[in-house]
């Protein structure tokens, strides 16, 4: 399974969100949708070996982090809306710390970063990073942040893990992962 991980440092973690303003209230909302929309949609079909987790760290109530699973989730079409609806959906789910599922293949649980980094070996999305193309075995899960930079909490966290760097500009997270699931394909994994 390949596992991207993208940081919402201020997507709401309410339910009451309006899928009309998902940049603007919804705290760049858009942008995780978009990471969702790649990390999953080919033409007329679904990559059904990548999880996606979203971890939002808006008000009211972080962390949260949403995993939306290839090989289940049902209703995700490719329209920011549509995926900003399943979100909306899985945060009026009351959760603890373990995982929930929401709709088909959408779950959610409290807890973030630090949680995710307990159980999966992550590896972080960087353009300083080493090149993708000079590396043999290339790492199944990735760290990205959103439209921001990773605090210096986070930092801290992820200090020691490896870099690796999908080219030498700085593009928008779901163009990124983009740029690493084209690379998968190329090599045939
Ligand atoms: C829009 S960038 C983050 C914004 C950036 N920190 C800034 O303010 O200049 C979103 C994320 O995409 C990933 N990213 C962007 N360009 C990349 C590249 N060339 N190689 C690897 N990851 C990249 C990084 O994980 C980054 O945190």
């Amino acid at each position: 399974m390949k596992r991207f991980i993208i940081t919402g440092h201020k997507a709401t973690t309410s339910g009451e969100f309006s899928l009309n303003d998902m940049p603007g209230s919804a705290g760049r909302m858009d942008v995780l949708c978009r990471s969702v929309n790649s990390c999953f949609f080919l033409s007329h079909s679904l990559r059904e070996d990548v999880w996606c987790y979203l971890i939002l760290l808006g008000e009211p109530n972080p962390p949260i982090t949403i995993l939306i699973k290839g090989n289940e989730v049902k209703r995700l079409n490719p329209d920011e809306r549509s995926t900003g609806a399943l979100i909306k959906k899985a945060l009026t789910l009351p959760c603890g710390e373990k995982f929930r599922e929401s709709t088909p293949g959408v779950y959610i649980r409290k807890g973030g970063l630090k949680t995710l980094l307990e159980e999966i070996d992550v590896t972080i999305l960087d353009e300083n990073g080493e090149d993708i193309r000079d590396i043999q075995n290339v790492p199944d899960s990735y760290l990205l942040s959103d439209h921001l930079n990773f605090t210096d909490e986070e930092t801290e966290l992820i200090i020691d893990l490896p870099k690796i760097s999908a080219g030498p500009k700085v593009m928008h997270a779901d163009h990124t992962i983009t740029v690493i699931l084209n690379e998968f394909d190329r090599r045939k994994l």
